[in-house]
């Protein structure tokens, strides 16, 4: 009885720390693409990756229309070239609501209307009709009774911030004080989010190497490299919290308190050109499995720790058609033919357990000859971000070996494979992995897709040699550095 309470509250502290926030990611769908898929293909690997939020740029009624009944909230735009019309006549921002929310809801759960995208920043001269565009279009939501379940902003770019560091530090840029002002008045009044475009891979780009790359990636910072701002003293661990701040900040030094920030737009271009080395498959992989990571963990940043930052993981398809630099061509997640540019892991990583129907006799195992820098990091991501059930491979498990890496990220590569490759998930890391038929189940450590056990004891060669005691003493750090919540699952084993 005293177990059975014991064990229940620890299941409420696991959802706790994996559910009960309120946080979310979604993701933005831009349509810039010369072969674009239907909508009903768009859906379809949407829920094959279980994203629960989307946001698109408009309101192509297809999408609206294919994401009926889905459960999955939508939030559609007003696209620049609209506004000035929806900005200046109340009876065209009715027209538009009727034509694009009233006609889909309920069946299209429709949430936010994102009114323009970086309009100050990106079009000045239509400044001054922003906020009467989300007024009227608040009106007409108001006369069709629709206003408590959808909500009006605008998404800012950070470059209406000239300053963002130190945060507490940080003022929008004066040119729209007033502007500023009458649209954080909107949102308070009607109870909305302020919408910000926050991209730590521009911060990082822009920088000029002031800040580590790592500050950008959601990575371990340097002891002796801290970030702090000195007037709050708070560390900042990530640029993502920083900007975030820097956005609540700005908004104070107007008087405006309690506004909660969504992040429409974040992520990682996994191709640029000559001069955008940054923009790569590891950078855009590692940035934004953190992210999904950090958004779920419901922390809010230093100066808000108790105001959750929902985000929109910018984007889901590469889009061939954007101009600019090759970068901005590759931020998707998918190549738009529906083939994973890489493979992220959306979802509540709980939901899903290997199918032991599928794939026997097949194993995703480690590259022996890859580096141990490239494998520890594989490793990492495939026991964190990964959501890989990684408690046989730790101390005392049946897979564990504190000398070998290759084995250590064999089976975490092999299980993360054997959970995620029905919703997209691949035997790549970073090519450091590869499938075999040889199946490395030795003793009690058995593989998923294994049929049995197979009670040779290692020495498999898709096993390579040990590794050294310097790499022994860095995988404990490696043990240490997993999330609370994958902690728990290792402690408690519900
Ligand atoms: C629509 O989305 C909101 C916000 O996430 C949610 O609370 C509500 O339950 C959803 N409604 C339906 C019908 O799915
Ligand atoms: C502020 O915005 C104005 C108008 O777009 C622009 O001309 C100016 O350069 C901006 N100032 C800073 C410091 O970015
Ligand atoms: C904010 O409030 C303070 C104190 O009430 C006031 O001095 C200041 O002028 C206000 N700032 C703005 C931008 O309204
Ligand atoms: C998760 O949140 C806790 C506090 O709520 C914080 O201490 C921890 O650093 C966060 N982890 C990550 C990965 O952000
Ligand atoms: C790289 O070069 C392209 C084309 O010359 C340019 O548009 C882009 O801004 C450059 N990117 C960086 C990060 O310097
Ligand atoms: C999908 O597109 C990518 C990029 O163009 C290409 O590399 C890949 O082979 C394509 N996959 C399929 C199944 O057509
Ligand atoms: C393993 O890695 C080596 C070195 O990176 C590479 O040459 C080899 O092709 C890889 N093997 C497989 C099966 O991918
Ligand atoms: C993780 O794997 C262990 C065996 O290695 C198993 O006992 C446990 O139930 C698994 N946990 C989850 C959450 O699948
Ligand atoms: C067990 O491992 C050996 C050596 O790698 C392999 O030849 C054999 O096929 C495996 N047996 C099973 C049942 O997988
Ligand atoms: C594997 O070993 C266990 C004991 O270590 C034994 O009970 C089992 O029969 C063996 N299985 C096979 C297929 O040899």
């Amino acid at each position: 009885m005293v177990l059975e309470k014991f064990k229940r509250s620890i299941i409420f502290l696991l959802l706790f720390f994996t559910n009960a926030s309120g946080a979310f990611v979604g993701i933005n769908i831009g349509t810039e693409i010369s072969n674009l898929p239907s909508a009903a293909d768009i859906v379809s690997i949407i829920r094959t990756q279980q994203i629960k939020h989307v946001r698109l740029f408009d309101a192509n009624h297809q999408m609206l229309s294919a994401l009926a009944n889905t459960g999955i909230d939508v939030m559609i735009g007003v696209p620049n070239d609209q506004l000035l019309r929806i900005g200046q006549s109340r009876s065209v921002a009715a027209d538009w609501v009727n034509k694009n929310v009233a006609a889909f809801v309920p069946q299209t759960n429709i949430t936010f209307i994102a009114v323009g995208n970086e309009i100050l920043t990106l079009i000045p001269n239509a400044a001054l009709v922003l906020v009467p565009a989300m007024q009227f279009l608040q009106s007409a939501l108001v006369a069709a009774n629709l206003n408590l379940q959808v909500k009006v902003s605008s998404p800012q770019s950070m470059d209406i911030i000239p300053i963002p560091f130190p945060p507490s530090a940080a003022k929008f840029n004066s040119t729209w004080n007033s502007v500023m002002s009458q649209y954080l008045q909107f949102l308070k009044n009607t109870g909305s989010s302020f919408m910000l475009n926050a991209q730590p891979y521009y911060g990082y780009t822009k920088s000029q190497g002031i800040f580590p790359i790592e500050y950008a990636l959601f990575q371990p910072l340097n002891p002796n490299n801290q970030i702090v701002d000195p007037n709050t003293n708070f560390y900042y661990n990530n640029m993502f919290d920083a900007m975030v701040d820097a956005a609540y900040y700005s908004m104070q030094s107007l008087n405006f308190t309690s506004i909660p920030v969504v992040v429409t737009a974040s992520g990682w271009p996994s191709l640029g050109g000559t001069n955008e080395s940054d923009a790569n498959i590891d950078n855009a992989l590692v940035y934004n499995s953190n992210l999904v990571r950090h958004v779920l963990n419901g922390s809010g940043t230093p100066s808000q720790p108790t105001m959750e930052v929902s985000a929109y993981i910018y984007e889901l398809f590469n889009e061939d058609l954007r101009p600019g630099p090759i970068s901005e061509q590759n931020w998707g997640i998918f190549f738009p033919n529906g083939t994973t540019v890489y493979s992220l892991n959306f979802g509540n990583p709980s939901e899903s357990k290997p199918d032991p129907t599928s794939l026997v006799g097949q194993f995703c195992v480690a590259n022996s000859s890859a580096s141990s820098n490239a494998l520890r990091k594989g490793l990492d991501w495939a026991c964190g971000p990964g959501a890989a059930n990684c408690s046989a491979i730790q101390p005392g498990g049946p897979c564990y070996d504190a000398n070998n890496l290759v084995a250590l990220a064999s089976y975490a590569y092999n299980d993360y494979y054997h959970r995620m490759q029905a919703n997209g998930g691949t035997c790549n890391f970073a090519n450091t992995a590869m499938i075999t038929t040889t199946n490395p189940s030795h003793g009690s450590c058995i593989f998923a897709g294994s049929s049995g056990s197979n009670n040779s004891t290692g020495g498999d060669s898709a096993l390579g040699p040990s590794s050294s005691d310097s790499e022994a003493q860095r995988l404990e750090g490696f043990f240490l550095s997993f999330p609370i919540s994958i902690m728990l699952c290792f402690l408690f084993d519900v």
